[in-house]
C-alpha cells in the first residue's frame, strides 16, 4: 500500500550535513520509503496522504546504550562517582527484576516513555535476571521499538545483583533459546570486565563466535576503574584488550563511554570496527569526564550517542545530542577541537544508530520509515521568520513530548497526536 506524508522534512544523511524539503513529500510503500520529493510526482496525486501541515518530520532516535533496571533511579543518586554508585544504588535497584510483576511495571513504562520520546531503536542492557529480560524485549516490541536487548552477565564484583558463572551462562543459553521477536533481538552483555571472570569472558567470547551475536559493554568510563581492569588484567596495557582475548572486541561491539581511551584505544576500535557509544550527561553526572568524541571520529571510530539511564537522567534523545554539543564545548575549551554542531550530534543520535541496526542514511529510500513528526507552532514566537535549519536548531535544544504529533518505527506510526500508544 502507498501511503504519503507531507511537512517540513529535515534529515541529516551523512555527518555534518542538513537537508532540508519545504512542505515535501515522503512516498512510503508498506512503510518502506520510496522517496522524497519537493512535489508530489502525479502518479501519487490519488494516494492516501497525510499532511502535517507546517510541522517537521525528521528522522527519529537511535539510543544506543541505557540500561532499563536504572529507569527507577531515574534522576536520583548523583553524588558519587562510578564505582561507589555502583555498590551503593545500582546494584541493589537492579536487584529487584528478579520480581516479574515489578518488571512488567517498570518496562512497560520505560517502552512507553521511549517511543514517546521519539526514540525508536536502542541498545539496551537489561539485569542478569532472563524471565524479567523477556518481558523487556516484549514490551519494547509491543510498543514498536526495535533494536537489541542483552541479558547482563556478571558472576563478580556484582553484590546483590550478582550471579554464579555456571548459572549466568546456562541462563544465557535459556534467554536466547526464547528470544523469539521479531524487532528486538539478543546481544551478549558481559557487564564490564570487572564484572566478569576470565571464565566467563571465554565462555560469552567462544558463544559471541558460534553463534554470530553481537556484543556490548563499557570501555574506558571512569579512571578508578580503567586502574582496577589494570589489576585485574596485567597482561594488558589497555582496558580493550580485556575484551579483546577473549573474542568480544570485533565488527560492531558497542563499548559505552570510551572517555579515557587513548589514541593507540582509539586506533584499536576504528581497526575491529568497534562503536563507541558516547553518553555525555552520565560521564558527567558520574564524574567520570569529557570524552574525545571529535578525537576519535579523525581516527575513523564509529561514533553514536546513548542516554546512559541512569547514569545519564533525561531519556529524550534530543536533550543528549544537545548534552553532547555541550560536552563537546568543554573539550574544546580543554584541547582545541571543534565542538559538535548541531546537524553533527543529530547525526550521532538519530542516522549513526540507525545505520548501526542496518537502517538507512538518514530519509534513505528502501529502508522502513523511522521518523517523528515535530510541532515547533508553541514554542516562544520568533522575532522574525526563521529558516528550517533554524527551526530545527530550536526543536533539538526545546523539544518535549508534548510537541511530538507522531511517531513512526519500521514503517508503522506508533505514536500519534492524541498522545496514545498505537497497540
Ligand atoms: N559500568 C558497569 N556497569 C555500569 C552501569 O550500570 N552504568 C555505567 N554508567 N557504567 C557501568
Ligand atoms: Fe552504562
Amino acid at each position: 500500500m502507498t501511503t504519503i506524508l507531507r511537512g517540513n522534512i529535515i534529515h541529516a544523511p551523512a555527518f555534518g550535513a542538513l537537508e532540508t524539503i519545504p512542505r515535501g513529500f515522503l512516498v512510503l510503500e508498506d512503510g518502506v520509503l520510496k522517496g522524497l520529493y519537493p512535489v508530489l510526482p502525479e502518479k501519487y496525486r490519488s494516494c492516501p496522504a497525510m499532511d502535517y501541515g507546517e510541522a517537521l518530520i525528521m528522522p527519529s532516535f537511535a539510543d544506543l546504550h541505557l540500561h532499563a533496571p536504572q529507569y527507577p533511579m531515574l534522576g536520583m543518586g548523583m553524588d558519587l562517582p562510578l564505582l561507589e554508585w555502583l555498590d551503593t544504588y545500582t546494584f541493589r535497584t537492579e536487584a529487584r527484576f528478579a520480581d516479574v510483576d515489578y518488571a512488567r511495571r517498570v518496562y512497560r513504562q520505560l517502552a512507553w516513555d521511549l517511543i514517546s520520546s521519539g526514540t525508536t531503536r536502542a541498545a539496551i542492557f537489561s539485569s542478569r535476571h532472563t524471565d524479567a529480560t523477556l518481558i523487556l524485549m516484549e514490551e519494547l516490541e509491543r510498543a514498536g521499538v526495535a533494536g537489541y536487548v542483552g541479558k547482563v552477565n556478571m558472576d563478580r564484583n556484582g553484590g546483590a545483583a550478582e550471579e554464579g558463572t555456571e548459572e549466568s551462562l546456562s541462563e544465557t543459553l535459556r534467554w536466547l533459546e526464547n528470544c523469539r521477536f521479531d524487532l528486538v533481538k539478543p546481544i551478549l552483555t558481559p557487564r564490564f570486565t570487572p564484572s566478569c571472570t576470565d571464565e566467563l569472558m571465554a565462555a560469552l567470547g567462544k558463544l559471541a563466535r558460534e553463534r554470530d551475536l553481537p556484543v556490548q559493554s563499557h570501555l574506558s568510563e571512569n579512571s578508578g576503574e580503567v586502574a582496577w581492569v589494570g589489576q585485574l588484567h596485567p597482561d594488558c596495557s589497555r582496558y580493550w584488550e580485556s575484551y579483546a582475548k577473549f573474542g568480544l572486541w570485533k565488527d560492531r561491539t558497542l563499548m559505552a563511554h570510551c572517555v579515557h581511551s587513548d589514541a593507540r584505544e582509539q586506533d584499536a576500535m576504528a581497526e575491529a570496527g568497534v562503536w563507541a557509544v558516547h553518553c555525555a550527561a552520565s560521564n558527567v553526572n558520574l564524574c567520570s569526564g569529557t570524552a574525545p568524541v571529535r578525537e576519535l571520529l579523525d581516527r575513523g571510530v564509529r561514533v553514536a550517542l546513548g542516554s546512559d539511564i541512569s547514569g545519564g537522567d533525561q531519556l529524550a534523545m534530543n536533550r543528549v545530542i544537545v548534552m553532547s554539543i555541550r560536552a563537546s564545548k568543554i573539550k574544546q575549551i580543554e584541547t582545541g577541537a571543534p565542538f559538535l554542531s548541531v546537524p553533527e550530534a543529530y547525526y550521532l543520535g538519530s542516522t549513526a544508530g540507525h545505520v548501526y541496526f542496518g537502517g538507512g542514511a538518514g530519509f534513505q529510500p528502501g529502508h522502513k520509515l523511522h521518523a517523528i513528526v515535530a510541532d515547533d507552532s508553541q514554542m516562544p514566537a520568533p522575532a522574525r521568520e526563521l529558516t528550517l535549519a533554524e527551526r530545527f536548531e530550536r526543536t533539538v535544544y526545546l523539544m518535549e513530548k508534548r510537541h511530538i504529533l507522531a511517531v513512526y518505527s519500521e514503517g508503522v506510526e506508533r505514536l500519534h497526536s492524541a498522545g496514545q500508544p498505537v497497540l
